[in-house]
Order: C-alpha cells, then sequence, then structure tokens
C-alpha cells in the first residue's frame, strides 16, 4: 500500500517535472503578413530582427501557382538563383519548414524572374535556446507527508535543504483532518498559530504550492487545530542566481566557405531602409 503510494508520487513528480521542463520554440512567418513574394530587401530586414534557433521554424505562405520555396545548400547557387540542385523543395503553398541544424541556411524560389527580383531568404540558424532552470519539488516531510504532529520534525526538514524561488513544496495529507494555509505574518504568529492575514489556502490533499517570491514563507494547517500540536513550517526562499543552462547538442563548427564570405560581405552594401 505505502509502495502504491509512493510510487504514484513518484509519477505525478515526473508528470509535473515534464510539464515544467517544456520548451521554448518560435514559429516564424516569413515576410510577416506580406507572406513569401518578391520584394527587393524585403527578407533583409524581416530576418535582420530576428535570432534564429534550433528548434524553430519558418512557415512560407504564398500563392503555388506561381511560387515554391526551394532550399539550396550554398551561397552561391543562393546568389545566382541557381536551382538546379536544391537540398529541398516545398511547394504547398503553406510550408512548415523545422529548422533542425545549426548553419546558414539558404531559400530562393525556382521562379527565376522572383528570386531576381529578390524573393530568397537566408538566415543563420544558432544553438537551442536556453532552458530555465526548473525548480526543484520537494515532498514536505518526506515520506511522512504533511502528517506529523512535530514542529521539530519539520523544523530539521526544512533547515537540511536550499530553497529557491521557482522550487515547489508538494504537501501530501488527509483533508479530512488537515489543511495547508499560507500565512503572511510575523515569527510570532507563527509561533502562536494565530495568524493575522492568509495568503493562500489548499484543502485538496495533494497540495503543489510554487516559491514564486524569496524570502520566508510559512505554512500551518488550521483546520483542526493541528497547528498546535506541531503541523507547520517554516521555509526560507533564496532568490534565483543560478546560471540559465543550455542544453546538451553537439556542436557543429560552423564553417563558411570564401563565397559565403564574399556573400556577407557584399550585403553589407545592400541599402538600408
Ligand atoms: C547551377 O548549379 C549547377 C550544380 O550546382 C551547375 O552545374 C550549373 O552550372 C549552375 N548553373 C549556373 C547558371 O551557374
Ligand atoms: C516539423 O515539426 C512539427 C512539430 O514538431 C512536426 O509536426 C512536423 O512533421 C515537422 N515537419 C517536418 C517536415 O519534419
Ligand atoms: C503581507 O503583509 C504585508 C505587510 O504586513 C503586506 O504589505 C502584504 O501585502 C501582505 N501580502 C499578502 C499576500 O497578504
Amino acid at each position: 500500500m505505502a509502495i502504491k503510494k509512493i510510487f504514484g508520487l513518484v509519477l505525478v513528480i515526473m508528470t509535473l517535472t515534464v510539464l515544467l521542463a517544456c520548451c521554448s520554440a518560435t514559429v516564424y512567418k516569413v515576410g510577416d503578413s506580406d507572406g513569401w513574394t518578391a520584394k527587393d530587401d524585403k527578407y533583409y530586414s524581416w530576418y535582420e530582427r530576428k535570432e534564429f534557433h534550433v528548434g524553430d521554424s519558418l512557415v512560407f505562405e504564398y500563392d503555388r501557382n506561381v511560387n515554391d520555396v526551394t532550399q539550396v545548400s550554398g551561397a552561391w547557387a543562393y546568389e545566382f538563383c541557381n536551382f538546379s540542385s536544391p537540398k529541398a523543395v516545398y511547394n504547398t503553398g503553406h510550408d512548415v519548414v523545422n529548422l533542425t541544424q545549426p548553419g546558414y541556411h539558404y531559400f530562393i524560389t525556382s521562379n527565376h524572374d522572383l528570386c531576381a527580383s529578390g524573393q530568397k531568404l537566408d538566415i543563420l540558424v544558432v544553438r537551442p535556446r536556453p532552458i530555465l532552470p526548473l525548480g526543484k519539488v520537494f515532498m514536505v516531510g518526506d515520506s511522512k507527508g504533511w502528517n506529523v504532529y512535530n514542529s521539530d520534525y519539520y523544523y530539521k526538514w526544512s533547515e537540511e535543504k536550499q530553497f529557491y524561488v521557482g522550487d515547489n513544496l508538494f504537501f501530501e495529507y488527509n483533508k479530512d483532518l488537515n489543511d495547508v494555509i499560507e500565512i503572511n505574518g510575523t515569527d510570532l504568529e507563527f509561533k502562536s498559530c494565530h495568524p493575522t492575514s492568509r495568503v493562500a489556502v489548499y484543502n485538496t490533499g495533494h497540495d503543489l504550492v510554487k516559491l514564486t517570491k524569496p524570502g520566508i514563507h510559512y505554512f500551518v494547517s488550521l483546520k483542526t487545530g493541528l497547528c498546535e500540536v506541531g503541523l507547520k513550517l517554516r521555509v526560507m526562499v533564496q532568490p534565483l542566481t543560478k546560471t540559465v543552462t543550455f542544453p546538451n547538442v553537439p556542436k557543429k563548427k560552423m564553417k563558411l566557405t570564401p563565397i559565403d564570405r564574399l556573400s556577407r560581405w557584399l550585403r553589407t552594401f545592400r541599402p538600408h531602409h
């Protein structure tokens, strides 16, 4: 029975971790409301304001009767609108291109006139977006949960740990007997179990409480006077100072061929609006 309960809890925590860990890919509509169309310098000014990351995607919207999206592999083909050996061709009129590799990506149209009049896009894709540190989930009271009538027990439990903004407390208890009230007050009110103000009330029996602010947080049980017998918790939450981490992907060296460099240099002479 107890094993089953712990197993269930581990599942809950794993699910929460996955939910909290979700990613932040961006979908870009090429050319914004104009879509994928010929307009001199349009794409130059469109991409200039953006940073593309592995995991992001591009959406190309266009009239498929006159146009397509042809991905070419180098700056030479890009500069001269040479679509004779494309890397990929998209032609649905609404194409989603996933950026799965870092490096330069070149897109033109196989409609030569449109390409020559500026319908082309080259972008630099960099490493994946950083993922913010995930908060930990602390099971309050460990395997005993929020059921121990001894304030020393929660005092020790809390003293041994370091809590940061973003971390979570998981309270597990019998909801017929017990509840979780976060109180806003002084140490004295916490000690005497007579709070003057409440910040939040939880009463499901399985409550996840996110620590969103640094400082001292007080939690007590008030439902049946269990605070007086020791069901109370004080946690000191530290501000978030941990550095942002990057997911561990193999770093690929981005090599520029001489023609890539020339093309990039030439581009600096384009007019800016
Ligand atoms: C286009 O590229 C192909 C192969 O990459 C090459 O054989 C051909 O000569 C190129 N055409 C022009 C006009 O540059
Ligand atoms: C691009 O990614 C989306 C969502 O991640 C996926 O549904 C779609 O099949 C992918 N497209 C291609 C061409 O791989
Ligand atoms: C907590 O109390 C302080 C002053 O005692 C007050 O400024 C603050 O708004 C209170 N916060 C909540 C959530 O009640």
